[in-house]
């Protein structure tokens, strides 16, 4: 399927000065849709849901809740309840992380490639819970070590916290085998599915995973917009982090009783705007085809990469095979700092990318590296894109 069609759904890109976009690792663009379905939520029913009954009101909650089925069909989950609304990934691991219950001597597991928001919550119980945070180390720098994980697992080993696709370098870790490792000794498995669900399908019955967190502004939501999916007896299990209004059947002045999950966990007044735009954005996704996305990414970065590549003073970051990087490619150039080759591809050429650490902090300061410069492609990305960015390094390398 040619997906090119897509591209004029996305106002930003049909501008006079359209930019070349290519930091969709960092936030991806808003189609129309997604914009459509956010305006008519303040235009015609900017109201509260679940707690009034005149007919704006319900109309909001119908459109809370539709949202909420559609992002339980973009993670393949089967029920609604295992839905939780977020504000973002991070906030769905640290749902998780505090919720667990962990404490002295637990052992929490990572790989060595994290994101901040997979690292710092356990830095954080480890401090001020005690508990024992470790990271897997990788196979030949960037792959998976099945074999280390299971070196590193012991009788008190109570979680493995994973990212599922990297967004330093698009690498997509064998999660399946890593949950079937860990399952088999009993150890719960949370993923970090930012980077993953918006490029890949997702079926998190199929790989059996306990909890999975998403952002929408990945997958052409609203910004401030996640969701994390639990298993329902997972979920009955976390002790929600944040409580309050919306979270309860009842109070008293000595007692309160929770709602079931996942009203549980969404205390206060929820985005409703930013919910019913992540749902059409979810919508969107799943029309596009994830598979047909995945397919264009692999073409656009497999031309990107053969091109940079060839290219006397380009390094690629992450592994040799483009077709394991996803729609990524981070390098460096020789003699350019990395936040220089942003700033002078946006000045010069009009060029959007992302530079530095990524928020991947521990991995670039075990390695002695300052960062990288990231190329990033999406849905709504062509060729002609990938011919300005390699046309302008080329420009740059001999200037
Ligand atoms: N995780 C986002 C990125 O990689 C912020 O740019």
């Amino acid at each position: 399927m040619d997906i090119s069609k897509f591209r004029k759904d996305f106002p930003i890109l049909n501008t006079d000065d359209a930019p070349t976009y290519l930091d969709s690792a960092c936030m991806t663009l808003r189609p129309q849709q997604v914009i459509d379905s956010i305006m008519e939520y303040y235009t015609k029913y900017p109201v509260c849901g679940g707690r009034s009954v005149h007919r704006m009101s319900w109309q909001v909650t119908e459109g809370f809740e539709m949202a909420r089925d559609s992002l339980r069909r973009f993670v393949g989950a089967e029920q609604t309840s295992e839905m939780v609304f977020t504000r973002n990934t991070t906030e769905g691991m640290n749902i998780v992380a505090n919720g667990l219950g962990l404490g002295k001597g637990d052992k929490v597991l990572t790989s060595d490639k994290e994101h901040n928001s997979n690292v710092v919550p356990w830095h954080h119980l480890a401090k001020y819970k005690g508990i024992d945070y470790q990271v897997v180390p990788a196979k030949d720098n960037y792959y998976f070590d099945l074999e280390a994980l299971k070196e590193s697992i012991d009788s008190k080993t109570k979680l493995m916290s994973i990212v599922h696709t990297s967004n330093l370098d698009g690498y997509t870790n064998p999660v399946k085998d890593i949950i079937e490792i860990c399952h088999d000794k009993g150890i719960k498995v949370l993923m970090d599915a930012a980077q993953a669900a918006p490029h890949k399908e997702l079926n998190v019955v199929d790989l059996d995973v306990d909890f999975a967190s998403i952002s929408a502004h990945k997958f052409c939501g609203p910004s401030g917009m996640g969701a994390l999916y639990g298993k329902y007896d997972e979920l009955k299990n976390l002790v929600p982090t944040y409580v309050g209004g919306s979270t309860v059947v009842n109070t008293t002045y000595d007692s309160y009783e929770l709602l079931p999950p996942p009203s549980c966990f969404e205390a206060g007044l929820q985005d409703y705007a930013g919910a019913i735009g992540a749902g059409t954005a979810a919508e969107y996704i799943m029309g596009v085809g994830r598979d047909n996305i995945q397919k264009h990414e692999t073409k656009l970065n497999t031309i990107l990469s053969n091109k940079l590549e060839n290219l006397e003073g380009v390094s690629i970051v992450g592994p040799e095979d483009v077709s394991h990087r996803g729609g990524i490619t981070s390098f460096t150039l020789d003699n350019w700092d990395t936040t220089e080759i942003a700033m002078h591809l946006d000045e010069t050429y009009n060029i959007a990318i992302r530079s530095g650490m990524h928020c991947v902090h521990s991995w670039f300061n075990s390695r002695k590296i300052e960062g990288t410069a990231r190329a990033s492609v999406y849905l709504y990305n062509n060729e002609a894109d990938v011919r300005n960015f390699t046309n302008a390094i080329e420009d740059m390398l001999s200037s």
